[in-house]
């Protein structure tokens, strides 16, 4: 008895781990993806800090790079239809309409940012500071920029 309710408990964690995103409001989806976009500022600020004023270590490029990796072709899953700015019942947000209408861009832009990614952390497991640099001078405008560029709106 006890272990068929357990299986049923697990059998419950399971499909709630296949829910995709959209069962969420838009209002927390978007929420949640700023969170994780906030991730990504927060790895790619301490790269800046580390080109600019030689914070950190290699070790710590890793890791940025890493959060980087681990992220970008995940990024495609945060954009669930229905939560652009100008969808209805959505807050504000920085989500252009575009993503839907140009998806396919919207998804290659993700995987940009995974081949910068993967540049950067391989530059960085070098432990050689100019090669780290060439490779997150290119992670910046290509694998943020690339996708922030044509789709993500200017700050209000
Ligand atoms: C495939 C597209 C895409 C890629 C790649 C991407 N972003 Fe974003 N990012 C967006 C969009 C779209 C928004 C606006 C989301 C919203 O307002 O709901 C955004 C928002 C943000 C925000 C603002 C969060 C806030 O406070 O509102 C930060 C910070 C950010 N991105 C950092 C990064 C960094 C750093 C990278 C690269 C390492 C990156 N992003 C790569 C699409 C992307």
């Amino acid at each position: 008895m006890r272990k068929g309710v357990f299986g049923a408990v697990i059998a419950a964690a399971a499909i709630a781990i296949a829910v995709p995103a959209v069962a969420q409001s838009p209002n927390d989806t978007i929420a949640a993806r700023v969170a994780k976009m906030k991730e990504l500022g927060a790895a790619s600020g301490a790269i800046t800090a580390y080109v600019r004023e030689n914070k950190g270590t290699p070790a710590d490029m890793v890791k940025a790079g890493e959060t980087m990796q681990g992220l970008a072709l995940q990024i495609p899953t945060w954009f669930p239809k229905g939560t652009g700015d100008g969808d209805p019942g959505v807050t504000k947000n920085r989500a252009k309409m575009d993503i839907w209408a140009k998806f396919d861009d919207f998804s290659k832009a993700a995987t940009a940012l995974r081949a910068e990614a993967d540049a950067f952390v391989a530059a960085a497991r070098s432990g050689d500071r100019e090669k780290i640099t060439a490779a997150a001078a290119t992670l910046g405008p290509k694998g943020c920029g690339g996708c922030h560029t044509p789709f993500r709106a200017p700050q209000s």
